[in-house]
């Protein structure tokens, strides 16, 4: 399933279409807080121009409505934090609609070595619609299309799936960082050392039932944290207390608990407070939560559980936060699995971190560097561990 790769094509005085996920959380001003999905892609960036390639570079911000420019959406600001990663060199920004004239005669002006950023493609309904003659347009502009965006992988939109369709007969390849991601979270996946812990967290179960339902054949463990805990939790008749429970969900949380035997470990001590505040009282209960207190971390007694679990393993996957660790003193039990998971990592098991919170979890506690690997993928990466496979990636050619 390798895919061919950005080297392996000859870009030299080409236009390449690079599919990239620069989807970078924004403060308030509009300044970026983490730029990571724009360092990773700077080696396939760098192997493009510096061959003396034309880049065209595509992607998505945010989720604005598909009704034309909104400034708060604008690729901008990943456009000069490009710049800058590439020492100044002048990446040309479109502040124009990505198909429109300036796009054109903006391409049609790049000289070899040059790199441009065309605007979000999302200010078009088109991108999310798939649309043909969306894609028609931006397929027209290069001799080559590149896809480094894992982030996105999980979407059939229109750049990562009608424009390679559209540019069928030329050279569709994947960029480095696309296919270490896919290397990394399937080889991990397919051929675990064990012990093999899943380490599970977030609100909804809703959201990590595919998750769980391929894992529980290839894991020793799974390891249960967030407000989804308080569904599997209530669903074997616990007390819950006002925690966050999908009502809907009890009958799927009882029959996995009864699949899963014991591999399935869930919190036995929770950190509860009346709301998700920090300034809420708080307290500690034991099994079951008395009415009006909320489970918002798991308990000390857990932590110390979930430490052996993780301490044990050779191959560790996490995804999901183990309660509301934004908000202090919640953040305790995700600071010490993160802590766990770094430290199994010195003593040689593999971890892979699977994006959206619990990144910004490794990230926010500086153990990112400690892990095997940090995902930039939050759904996409998910949908790896539900053993899913992309259509934006099948549509690239194989090495
Ligand atoms: C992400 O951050 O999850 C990707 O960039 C995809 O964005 P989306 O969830 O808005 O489709
Ligand atoms: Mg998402």
């Amino acid at each position: 399933m390798a895919k061919k790769t950005i080297d392996q094509v000859d870009v030299a005085g080409r236009r390449v279409l690079m599919r990239v996920d620069f989807n970078v959380p924004l403060d308030e001003k509009g300044a970026i807080t983490d730029d990571r999905r724009i360092r990773l892609a700077l080696p396939t960036i760098r192997s493009v121009i510096e061959r003396g390639g034309r880049l065209i570079l595509i992607s998505h911000l945010g989720r604005p409505k598909g009704a034309g420019p909104e400034p708060a959406f604008s690729l901008r600001p990943a456009a000069d934090r490009l710049g800058e990663l590439l020492g100044g060199t002048g990446v040309r920004f479109v502040a124009d609609d990505c198909i429109g004239e300036a796009a054109r005669q903006a391409v049609a002006a790049l000289a070899d070595g040059e790199a441009l950023v065309l605007e979000n493609l999302r200010f078009h309904k088109a991108e999310k619609e798939n649309d043909e003659g969306f894609a028609a347009k931006l397929s027209a502009f290069a001799d080559i299309y590149c896809n480094d965006a894992f982030g996105t992988a999980h979407r059939n939109h229109a750049s990562m799936h009608a424009v390679p369709l559209a540019m069928a007969g030329k050279p569709r390849v994947a960029g480095f960082l696309l296919q270490k991601e896919l290397q990394y979270l399937s080889e991990t996946i397919e051929h675990a050392r064990r012990p093999f812990v899943a380490v599970l967290g977030g609100v909804k179960v809703s959201d990590k039932l595919g998750a769980i339902e391929n894992l529980i054949g290839r894991v020793d463990s799974i390891l249960i944290g967030g407000a989804m805990a308080y569904t599997f939790l209530k669903s074997s008749g616990r007390a819950v207390g006002a925690s966050l429970v999908e009502e809907d969900r009890l009958e799927d949380a009882a029959r996995m608990l009864a699949e899963a035997g014991d591999k399935i470990l869930l919190p036995t001590d929770h950190h509860c407070g009346r709301k998700p505040e920090a300034a809420t009282p708080t307290k500690h209960f034991k099994d079951d939560i008395e009415d009006g207190w909320m489970g918002l971390d798991i308990g000390p007694e857990t932590i110390e559980r979930y430490r052996q679990a993780i301490g044990d393993a050779k191959t560790i996957v996490w995804n999901g936060p183990m309660g509301v660790f934004e908000i202090p003193p919640f953040d305790t039990g995700t600071r010490s699995v993160a802590e766990a998971i770094a430290a199994a990592t010195g003593q040689g098991a593999t971890s892979v971190i699977g994006g959206g919170d619990s990144a910004a979890a490794i990230e926010a506690f500086g153990l990112a560097e400690q892990v095997s690997h940090v995902s930039t993928g939050g759904g996409a990466s998910l949908q790896m561990l539900e053993g899913r496979s992309f259509d934006s990636v099948d549509l690239l050619e194989e090495a």
